[in-house]
């Protein structure tokens, strides 16, 4: 049997909100294999994630497949609309951003927090992208505003650059190479009407760059893939539109050849297989993980 050990890696994992995020998921999944796992999650929700690690009412949903618990070596807050803290603008905050800003102690900048992890734990293996933001995301394509579109371009799309650059020097030399994986959806490449607000740019855009990224990356052997998964209804996803998500998780279902919707664990297993050795080879990929719903024509 081939099974996946990721014992001695430290994986840095971005966009983990709460217990139902991909990226839960995926943190779980690579504790398990053996991986040491940070977490950087948005500063509003740095709170959040420690209620779900700690409260009783959320253990099962920490529990690995051997009995033992998930449990991340760090919780940092990181906002990946900022690249150094020279982009931080406070005043231009709503006044409660603002007020819980200034309370933070670390550096929440992208540099700022992957120097803090490279730094502590000696070198990043893993870095998972899973970070997604459009304010207009209900509004059509014709009703997008420029100033809602560059946003979710900046942090669902450049964000992944900005980290890849800040991680690529405590990757190189990794016994193994480092790997990069990022979440994208269909809505990237094919036209998914609700899907607007400049998401559907982000996730084009997000497509390219991790190619260019891979290149650029893999002269010091770090592979840089995503993995566009079917829908799923996170709590966010529920909370964008009520109604219209259920929906595109049903028609997907009843439209893929697997007839069935995707399970948040099938994400993780796939990341797995592309940060473990069985994947040294594969860079510059999109990965469906989406039952099969992409290669359908209706
Ligand atoms: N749920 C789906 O149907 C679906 C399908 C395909 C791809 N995806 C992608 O998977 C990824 C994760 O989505 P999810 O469904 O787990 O939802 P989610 O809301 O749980 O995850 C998105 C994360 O992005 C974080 N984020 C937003 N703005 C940020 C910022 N400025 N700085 C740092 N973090 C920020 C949020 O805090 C949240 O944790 C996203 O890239 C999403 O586009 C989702």
């Amino acid at each position: 049997m081939v099974g996946i050990d990721l014992s001695g890696k430290v994986a840095l994992v971005t966009g983990v909100g709460d217990n139902e995020s991909f990226a839960w998921f995926i943190s779980k999944a690579l504790q398990a294999a053996g991986a040491t796992v940070v977490l950087a999650c948005h500063p509003r929700v740095v709170g959040i994630v420690e209620g779900v690690l700690s409260r009783d009412m959320d253990r099962e949903s920490r529990l690995l497949p051997d009995g033992s618990e998930f449990k991340p070596a760090k919780v940092l807050p990181c906002d990946a609309g900022y690249d150094t803290m020279a982009d931080v603008k406070l005043d231009e905050l709503p006044p409660a951003t603002q007020r819980a800003y200034a309370k933070l102690t670390t550096d929440y900048s992208i540099t700022g927090m992957v120097d803090a992890v490279g730094k502590e734990f000696g070198g990043i293996d893993v870095l998972i992208h899973s970070i997604a933001f459009g304010r207009e995301v209900t509004k059509s394509q014709l009703d997008t505003s420029r100033k809602g579109y560059l946003e979710a371009m900046g942090i669902s799309a450049y964000s992944l650059t900005a980290l890849t650059r800040a991680a690529a020097p405590y990757m190189a030399g990794r016994p193994g190479g480092g790997s990069v994986v990022g979440l994208t959806y269909i809505g990237g490449e094919r036209v998914v009407p609700h899907y607007g607000g400049g998401m559907s740019a982000a996730k084009a855009s997000l497509q390219i760059d991790a190619k260019q990224l891979a290149w650029f990356v893999g002269e010091k052997g770090a592979r840089v893939n995503l993995i566009s998964a079917g829908p799923y209804l996170s709590r966010a996803m529920r909370s964008i539109k009520p109604g219209e998500m259920e929906k595109s998780v049903e028609y997907a279902a009843a439209h893929s050849p697997l007839r069935r919707p995707i399970e948040p664990q099938e994400v993780a297993s796939a990341v797995l297989f592309l940060c473990s050795p069985l994947a040294s080879a594969v860079t510059g990929q999109i990965l469906y993980v989406d039952c099969g719903y992409h290669v359908m024509g209706t």
